[in-house]
């Protein structure tokens, strides 16, 4: 017999309503705190061997956004939300291991013993991988902590963007993005001017398949 999971619907609407929003009241900013608030949900996200990779530049200032205006090839959101965070991907993660352990032994959520080890596993693995190796991670993870901002933002009330359109090369430039960082999306976020229209998807059985890959030719 099947059962009937315990479906949050409050969860479930925010899934339904997350659209992307393109024009947003300019009027209405959005506070640090309220956006420190909706970084600290995100970054619940996982991510490989929980080397939390994600960085995040969170630009609100507006001769800041005018600047990256053409860079994002003049998309309004930039200039009308109330912030554009830009999420970025440490390639060497891996380096802040110590400080992540050392975080959970005082959070009494692992031993001394358990931290040293996983700090010379993944100091030793992922030292190793080769750099494009290290891109995928780093972008894999980021694509989930963005996806999370995305309906963070929407639970409590904003809306988002994500944003690939932009020139990343100009962008690096202008905050002067040191090579260990991978460009991995801007996210633009606020409060809707106009609400984001529904988008369609492919149905289910043209994308998933069960025990076995079901691909085109
Ligand atoms: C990685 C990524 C990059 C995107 N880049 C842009 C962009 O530069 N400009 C834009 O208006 N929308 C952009 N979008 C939004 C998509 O067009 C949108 O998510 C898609 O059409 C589905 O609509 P929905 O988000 O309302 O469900 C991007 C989305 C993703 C995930």
């Amino acid at each position: 017999m099947e059962t009937q999971v315990n479906i949050n619907p409050a969860f479930s609407q925010v899934l339904r309503e997350r659209h992307s929003v393109r024009k947003y009241d300019s009027s209405r900013k959005m506070s640090n705190e309220e956006i420190n608030d909706l970084l600290n949900d995100a970054i619940l996200a996982p991510s490989s061997s929980n080397l939390q990779p994600w960085r995040f530049i969170v630009i609100t200032d507006q001769a800041l956004k005018e600047q990256l205006l053409p860079i994002a090839f003049n998309q309004q959101q930039v200039v009308e939300s109330s912030a554009i965070i830009a999420v970025l991907g440490d390639l060497e993660a891996y380096r802040n291991v110590n400080k992540i352990w050392d975080s959970a032994v005082e959070a009494g959520l692992a031993t001394p013993e358990v931290r040293d080890m996983m700090v010379e596993n993944s100091r030793n693995t992922y030292s190793n991988f080769s750099r494009e190796k290290q891109k995928e991670i780093a972008l894999v993870d980021g694509g989930l902590v963005s996806m999370q901002l995305m309906l963070a933002a929407k639970a409590k009330g904003y809306d988002t963007v994500a944003m690939g359109g932009y020139d990343a090369e100009k962008f690096r430039e202008m905050f002067q993005i040191p090579p260990r960082y991978a460009t991995v999306m801007l996210i633009a976020v606020g409060h809707a001017a106009v609400p984001g229209r529904q988008t369609s998807r492919l149905p289910l059985e043209d994308i998933a398949s069960y025990n076995g890959f079901k691909g085109q030719d």
